[in-house]
């Protein structure tokens, strides 16, 4: 794979306003964030329904823009998507009539870089685990299978930073475990910049070199903990638990003490 680009990505004091549609009211989805992130980093952004993160990631991916504040990266204001910044979204979407192989290497076939290029998508099938279904097309695949198209798609670009939007949601337990380090495989080879979104406390521990805690209404990071635990983790370490504990009282999901 090719050499990586270090950026540095910085969210200064960005908040963003929604209009409600049946109303004069509006959401304050985010209320002025300030993150630094580079490569290296993988951040697990993680909270409840609603309070901001896939606002987050696509203020990034700069599908929206801030209503204050500024996303910029290396100093430079993001006002519009780039594959430098490659968002996984949480619904996948892939190109129906196209076969598998064929979503996967849409965006080379698509900057006449295919050719030379076949041994990555040979990779990027092994990795996801689909070699058998290589002609297969998005209608004759499973959710969980689906997603992790989508996932080999955004990364055979090789972004400088990786967007996932709760990308394992749909899937089982098991493959869930694999997929979760298939990715941080991936991501150990190049250490871009990875910004992940889940609501799952343990996978965000599990991979994140920080856990970005937030909480809703409005929309906001109440903890930024980082996680010294060495690579690969053991998810019944006892400080992979004392993580686990800290980061439920945060959300206050740790049940109650009487
Ligand atoms: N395009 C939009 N228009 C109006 N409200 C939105 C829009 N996108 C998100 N919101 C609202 O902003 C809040 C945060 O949404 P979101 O970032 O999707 O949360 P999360 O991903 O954490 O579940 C929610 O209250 C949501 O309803
Ligand atoms: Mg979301």
């Amino acid at each position: 794979m090719g050499e990586q680009k270090h950026v540095t990505l910085r969210m200064d004091g960005v908040s963003k306003v929604f209009a409600k549609v049946e109303s004069d009211e509006v959401t304050h989805a985010l209320n002025t964030v300030d993150l630094t992130m580079a490569s290296g980093e993988f951040i697990s952004l993680v909270g409840p329904s609603g309070c901001g993160k896939s606002t987050i990631l696509r203020l990034i991916a700069g599908l929206i823009l801030p209503t204050t504040g500024t996303v910029t990266v290396d100093g430079k204001p993001v006002t519009a998507p780039s594959p430098q910044r490659g968002m996984v979204f949480q619904k996948p979407t892939l190109f129906p009539w196209l076969t598998v192989e064929k979503n996967i290497s849409f965006s080379l076939r698509m900057q006449h870089k295919l050719k030379g290029n076949e041994e990555k998508v040979e990779r990027m099938l092994q990795v996801i685990g689909l070699e058998a279904f290589r002609k297969d097309y998005p209608g004759q695949l499973s959710g969980g299978m689906a997603q992790r198209v989508a996932l080999a798609r955004s990364i055979i670009d090789e972004p400088d930073i990786l967007l996932p939007d709760e990308p394992l949601g749909a899937l089982d337990a098991f493959t869930r475990m694999n997929m979760q380090d298939e990715i941080l495989k991936i991501w150990r080879e190049r250490w871009q910049l990875a910004i992940m979104v889940t609501h799952d406390v343990d996978e965000a521990i599990y991979m994140g070199t920080r856990v970005i805690v937030m909480e809703a209404n409005p929309g906001r990071v109440i903890a930024d903990v980082p996680i010294h635990i060495d690579y690969p983790r053991d998810r019944s370490s006892a400080a992979f638990l004392a993580y686990r504990v800290d980061i439920l009282n945060q959300l206050h999901y740790a049940g109650h003490k009487s």
